[in-house]
Formats: structure tokens, sequence, C-alpha cells
């Protein structure tokens, strides 16, 4: 998909590295090597500084996100690259959510950014779909949604028990993701937005959602915009991704969509994502999770957080290095040299390696 905002282009840039659990840690090390490969023959300085926020750390030390990290990362850093967080001996996931959505929240990373790219024919588990019919661009509202964290128990572990889990939307949050949404649009020449929610039974929050978007689709008649509620989205998705370019879409909703979507495109080992605020420090990682089932086998696939790492590199606005990093992942698809879940036999770290080659023979060539 095209390129997302700038921060800012220059030769130099410190990354904060967060691999996180699981498969996390085994992902996020290839990434890396794989942008260290690119670094010196582009001739950027990139700083890399690695930081051990896991459920390890969380449960050795009780530290999740150490006070003062919001602010480092937004005063030193101009990107994070992150892997994932969960793990089975957390189950309350506390970790996962001081780290990941403090994160998202606290740096007010408002833009997810989640593209759906078919990067290869047979990758589709849709008959007869082909690379030019599944490319699309997920924005999910990142920052508010059922995710705030509002809400507590009443009567907590008796038959009376009440949960209450609150849907948080501001106009002003509904609005600049929606706004994002067309601008993107807009800069990259594509035609249509899609805006999705369930207005017909959450007649509150999502009526606001409706509004702004009737209010804001005003300011952008060049580009084509519906609505589909979400439950039909899902449907049309699968049933036809072709008609879509840009959808946009609350938080809990565009987690899920990205899934869907994911799978379309060749299964969450291929999905990148950006956590972004356009022009300040964000957070780059890719949509799947900490897997457990596979975790330690050295058999996660390594090309969402290479293709996570592409999207960080347009962020800073170095173009050609993100181009190397997909055409190698590009290369790595054609010539099967991939992990099992995308039917190959190698390991994480051959396909770091090999990828890593790719990376700079593919810069000597353009
Ligand atoms: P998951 O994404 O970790 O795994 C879902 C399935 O996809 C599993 O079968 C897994 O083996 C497979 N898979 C995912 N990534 C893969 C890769 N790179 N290569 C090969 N196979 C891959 O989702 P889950 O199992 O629902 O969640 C596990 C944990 O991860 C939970 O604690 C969850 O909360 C957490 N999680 C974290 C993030 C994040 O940190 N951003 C995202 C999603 C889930
Ligand atoms: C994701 C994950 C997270 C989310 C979880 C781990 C809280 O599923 O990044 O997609 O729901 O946002
Ligand atoms: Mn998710």
């Amino acid at each position: 998909m095209p390129v997302i905002p700038l921060r800012n282009g220059g030769p130099a840039a410190r990354i904060a590295v967060i691999p996180g659990d699981g498969i996390g840690a085994e992902v996020t090390p290839q990434a890396v090597k794989v942008l260290k490969a690119v670094a010196a023959p582009c001739k950027r300085a990139m700083e890399f500084v690695e930081f051990d926020w896991s459920a390890d750390k969380y449960l050795r030390e009780g530290v999740s996100l150490p006070p003062g990290a919001v602010e480092m990362l937004r005063d030193e850093f101009d990107a994070i690259l992150f892997g994932a967080l969960g793990d089975p001996r957390v189950p309350s996931n506390q970790h996962a959510a001081d780290i990941l959505l403090g994160l998202r929240f606290k740096l007010d990373l408002y833009v997810n950014a989640r593209p759906v790219e078919l990067l290869q024919d047979r990758l589709t588990p849709l008959r007869d779909r082909t690379e030019k019919d599944i490319r699309m661009m997920v924005f999910r509202e990142n920052t508010e949604g059922l995710y705030v964290g509002v809400g507590g128990f009443f009567k907590k572990d008796t038959t009376d028990e009440i949960a209450v889990q609150e849907d948080v939307n501001s106009r002003k949050g509904v609005e600049r993701i929606i706004r994002f949404a067309f601008e993107y649009a807009r800069k990259n020449g594509l035609k249509r937005v899609c805006m999705s929610d369930k207005s017909n039974a959450m007649t509150f929050a999502h009526d606001l959602w409706q509004r702004v978007f009737k209010q804001v689709r005003r300011e952008y008649t060049d580009v084509d915009s519906h609505h589909l509620y979400i439950d039909t989205l899902a449907m049309e998705i699968v049933r036809d991704p072709s008609q879509f370019d840009v959808i946009v879409t609350c938080n809990l909703f565009g987690d899920i969509i990205s899934d869907l979507g994911a799978q379309l495109a060749g299964g969450l080992g291929l999905a990148p994502s950006g956590n972004i605020h356009p022009g300040k420090t964000s957070l780059f990682e890719p949509v799947h999770g900490s897997a457990p089932n596979i975790a330690g086998k050295g058999i996660a696939n390594p090309l969402g957080s290479v293709l996570t790492s592409a999207m960080m590199l347009e962020f800073l606005a170095w173009t050609p290095d993100a181009t190397a990093l997909r055409t190698a992942v590009r290369a790595a698809l054609r010539e099967n040299y991939v992990t099992p879940d995308l039917g190959g036999n190698k390991r994480t770290p051959e396909v770091g390696d090999w990828l890593a080659a790719k990376a700079v023979e593919a810069l000597g060539q353009t």
C-alpha cells in the first residue's frame, strides 16, 4: 500500500525496540537484522535501543511500563519497533494492557494503519482472487472505543454479578480518524472510502460516527464514500474484496476486521501495522500476537515484522530502504524461502538472514 505520513526524512533515526513475549522476541531480531543490513548502504545512521518489557519482567519485578517510559520514548526516539505481548502466565493480560494499550493511548497514536495486501495469488484462501483484488488499507481508531478500560464490576463473584465496559467515543477522536482516512485516500489517488459501524444497534456511540462521517465526507466530494454496517462489511470483504480501497472503523471492529483481512492475504504471519500520530513518535508492530502455540520452536514467520519495518521506514521517509525490504519479502514468497505457515520449511533466523542479503542485493539494483 502507498506510503504513510512522514516523520522527518533526516539521515539518522533512533529506534526503540520492544520484542516482548513469545514469537515477538523471535521475529523482532530478524527485522532488526534486515534493517541494519540496509542502513549502511543507504547511508543511514540507525541506532537501536532494546527494552526488555515483557511478561518475564512483569512476573520477575512487577514492572510493566516503567515510570517515565512514555516521556523517554516521546522525547528520545523517532519510532518504536514492537513485537508482541501476551503470555499464558499472565491471564489478566495486565502487562500487555499497560505497555501496548498504554503506549497507544499515552503517545496518542490515533491511527492504527493495517494494510491488507495480497503479495502472491496462491496465498489467499479465496477462490479465483488475485493480487489486484486484495489491496486495501484498514484504518482502526486506536485511542478510544471499547478499549479505554472504563467500567467495573458490581457484586463480583456472586450470582448477581454485573460487569460494565463502556464504549467511549469523542467527537474529536471520531473526526480525526475519519478525516485521516479521507486525506489518505485523496493523497494516494484512492477512490473509495468505506466507514463501518454498528449504528443500528449502538444508537448513541455509533450515531456519533454517522453524524461525523456525513459532516466530513462533504469536504471530500472527490472521493467516493459509503457506509456499511460491520457485519455486512465482514461478509462483503470475503464476497468481493476488490470493492475496497480504504476502510475506517472503530477500535474493536478494526481489530477484528484486520485479522480477517490478514487471513485473506496469506495469514497473520504476513500482516504489518503502524500505530501512528502523524509527525510524532509512532509504534510499528506486526498484527499478530505472541503465538504461544508455536513460541520457542523457531518457526515463527518474520515476514510480518519485516513488512512492519518497511512501514516504519516509510514513516521516516526512507522510501528506497522500505522498497528494498518489500522486494526481499516478495522474493522470499516467490522462491518459497518461507516458514511452515506459508508452506515452506525454513526456520525463522534462516528467513531473516536470507531477507537481509536479498534486501541489500535489491538496493544494488535500484
Ligand atoms: P496470535 O496472533 O498470537 O496467534 C493466532 C494464530 O496465528 C496462532 O495459530 C499462531 O501460531 C498463528 N501465528 C501468529 N503469528 C504468526 C507468525 N508470525 N508465524 C506463524 N504463525 C503465526 O493470537 P492469539 O493466539 O489469539 O493470542 C496469543 C497472545 O498474543 C494473547 O496473549 C493475545 O492477547 C496476544 N496478542 C498480542 C498482540 C500484540 O501484542 N500486538 C496481538 C494479538 C494478540
Ligand atoms: C492487536 C491485539 C491487541 C488489540 C490486544 C493484544 C490488546 O489484538 O494489536 O491487534 O486488541 O488491539
Ligand atoms: Mn488483534
